[in-house]
């Protein structure tokens, strides 16, 4: 399909983005970094932001650290995401285990202060889509009350057309708009392999997978190779290379 990331730059640019995966630890946070700081690169500042972490230990980095520091955001990590739970659980279960509960209007209530700045927001979620982010709301109620599409962060490994289509599926089940998908190479798969997985995503769904990003050893190394990917032309992937 050859759909690039940098295609969507005017949509992304006025209106802002959710991104999601297929699962947690897919690379949701580093992607969403350092695509926030292409964007501020051509030109177009947007502000990052995520509702709800969980696993928030002291001493460790936190996914608002790092969308920080991709980002270049001035803002403090408390407004790039405003609600932190400790257990390493899903957002809505580490909050009760506070005694504390994430409602809708709160989760609104700062997202309109994110965006006082007069910036769009590129909103990462928790794990895959159909995560519960409060009591009352998950990503997909977010993207539909600022109107905004998604991308889906996916693995490169084998299980992927199936998590991939079913994220897909329960998007549009919910009214979403899917821009793309983003594939991460964390496993450093068959070229071979990673061709084939595209063209059955792309098939069954008719969304393109925009970009694939290579094993990188650190964030910055995959800003770097976001970037360069960014600006280049022709198919998105060829047999081992990325284009
Ligand atoms: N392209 C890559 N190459 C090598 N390692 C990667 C790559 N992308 C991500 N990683 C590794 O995967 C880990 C998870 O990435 P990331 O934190 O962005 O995932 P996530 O989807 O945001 O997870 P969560 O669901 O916890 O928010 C990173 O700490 C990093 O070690
Ligand atoms: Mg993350």
């Amino acid at each position: 399909m050859n759909v690039r990331l940098n295609q969507f730059l005017d949509r992304i640019a006025n209106q802002g983005v959710c991104i999601t995966g297929t699962d947690t630890e897919v690379g949701k946070t580093w992607f969403a970094g350092s695509y926030a700081y292409i964007l501020k690169q051509e030109g177009f500042p947007v502000s990052v932001f995520k509702a709800v972490q969980s696993g928030v230990a002291d001493n460790q980095l936190t996914d608002a650290h790092i969308l920080k520091v991709l980002s270049e955001d001035d803002a403090h990590v408390c407004e790039i995401c405003p609600n932190s739970f400790q257990a390493p659980v899903a957002p809505v279960v580490a909050a009760r285990r506070e005694g504390r509960i994430l409602h809708y209007e709160s989760a609104i209530e700062q997202i309109r202060r994110r965006l006082s700045f007069g910036q769009p927001l590129l909103i990462e979620g928790a794990g895959g889509i159909s995560v519960q982010l409060g009591d009352d709301f998950d990503l997909a109620r977010i993207a539909n009350f600022l109107k905004i599409p998604i991308l889906i962060v996916a693995r490169s490994s084998l299980g992927t057309v199936n998590h991939t289509v079913l994220t897909i599926e329960y998007a549009r089940m919910k009214g979403l708009e899917v821009l793309g998908v983003v594939m991460n190479d964390q496993t450093r798969e068959d070229p071979a392999f990673i061709i084939e997985n595209i063209n059955m995503i792309e098939q069954m769904t008719g969304v393109p997978v925009v970009a694939v990003m290579p094993y990188v050893q650190n964030k910055w190394e995959y800003r770097e190779q976001l970037v360069q990917l960014y600006r280049q032309d022709g198919p998105v992937y060829e047999m081992g290379e990325v284009t």
